[in-house]
């Protein structure tokens, strides 16, 4: 077998592995959509990028996708191995017609947590977006130039954003001598308040695909004043845009996002969009509306005190709901059993059909939680 590091294109080796684990790993979307006569199929050139974009998931096994984007332009040019990976993954079926469209209309009705139980009414609730630029490569091939562009060129609209009643703010950077640099005590502080994300090359999946390079060039957050309207820079999209608030209102929460989603939008260049996949990310699994709205969830029994958080993945997922560790993916269910739940699905489903799902599905678990 030759060296998983070799640097032609003909992949010999490379498709051993993808071999080897496509038996061990089975829930490996890449490996078992991976089809060698199809990759037999392309240029050299195309051979070079279908490489990148599958690094991640020969490098990591246990990869559930195993996929990441480099270009937007990715998903047409790969569709016969993205497009059965997407469709597995969202549940679509083949012939079945995407055509994503968008939906924020709910934001204008009552959606409450407290109309399903008072108590409900002050848990953590957050929803973001992610957006990617169309002038510029997905974050896992921009150079280190790029990174710094892209950062220079949302400053600008950020400047402007400051001066807005509702959504006024400051921008802090980790671009190391940036006039809006944030000391390193500072950005833990952030990462502790669940507001910035944490050091991306902790990531294995992220950084086989290239998205955590020249960290922290590029990256940053915006904060409103009121610390509720939320953009992040440079993370595994261009941008997530996010609002957060402690409460129950979905329909403010969701409101919130959505004025300033489109207040932002206008001061910067147009968002990576496909008529089949909606908005484009870099990873498959957030196609669509490429959002993800949860709360977090207090369920001691269905977790059996925080200790089995496969039981209550299980009971959620009934309900099209996704649940992590109340410390975001990959951790454990926090003290008392608190976790983050979340609608399953972003692609084939509008942004108030999320929101709606969220309230459903809380509320059947909320009753399973409570039921004697
Ligand atoms: N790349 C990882 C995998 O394929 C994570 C996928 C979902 N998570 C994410 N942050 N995009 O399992």
């Amino acid at each position: 077998m030759n060296s998983p590091s070799e640097n032609t294109h003909n992949g010999e080796g490379k498709m051993a592995r993808i071999r080897a684990i496509r038996s061990a790993h089975p829930g490996n979307l890449m490996a078992r959509y991976f089809s060698e006569d199809y990759f037999n199929s392309l240029d050299e050139s195309k051979r070079g990028r279908l490489w990148r974009i599958i690094a991640t998931g020969i490098e990591n096994p246990d990869s559930q996708m195993g996929a990441y984007a480099q270009n937007s332009r990715d998903y047409e040019d790969f569709e016969p191995l993205l497009g059965p990976m997407i469709r597995d993954y969202h549940n679509i079926p083949t012939g079945h017609e995407i055509g994503q469209k968008h939906d924020w209309s709910a934001t204008a009705s009552r959606c409450d947590l407290a109309d399903i139980d008072p108590a409900l009414n002050g848990v953590s609730m957050r929803v973001r977006v992610g957006r990617n630029l169309a002038a510029f490569p997905l974050p896992g091939a921009m150079t280190k130039a790029h990174r710094l562009e892209l950062e220079a060129l949302v400053i600008e609209a950020f400047t402007t954003l400051k001066a807005d009643t509702q959504f006024g703010g400051d921008y802090h950077s980790l671009t190391p001598g940036s006039p809006h640099a944030i000391d390193a005590d500072a950005y833990r502080r952030r990462v502790a308040a669940h507001q910035m994300f944490k050091d991306m090359g902790g990531d294995r999946y992220l950084a086989a695909a290239g998205i955590s390079s020249d960290w922290p060039f590029g990256r940053g957050m915006y904060a409103s004043n009121a610390e509720d309207f939320i953009v992040w820079v440079g993370e595994e999209d261009h941008l997530r845009i996010m609002a957060m608030r402690q409460g129950g209102d979905l329909a403010a929460l969701f409101g919130r996002l959505h004025d300033g989603l489109e207040k932002f939008a206008r001061l910067i260049p147009a968002f990576a969009h496909s008529s089949r996949y909606g908005y484009v990310t870099s990873c498959p699994t957030n196609l669509g509306t490429a959002m993800r709205a949860s709360l977090h969830l207090p369920l001691p029994r269905l977790t059996e005190g925080g200790r089995n958080l496969e039981r209550a993945k299980k009971a959620a997922q009934d309900f099209g709901l996704s649940v992590r560790g109340a410390g975001g993916e990959h951790s454990d269910a926090g003290h008392g059993g608190l976790v983050d739940i979340s609608p399953s699905a972003r692609l084939g489903v509008t942004e108030s059909g999320i929101m709606q799902r969220l309230y459903e599905g809380t509320a059947a678990l909320w009753s399973l939680e409570k039921e004697r």
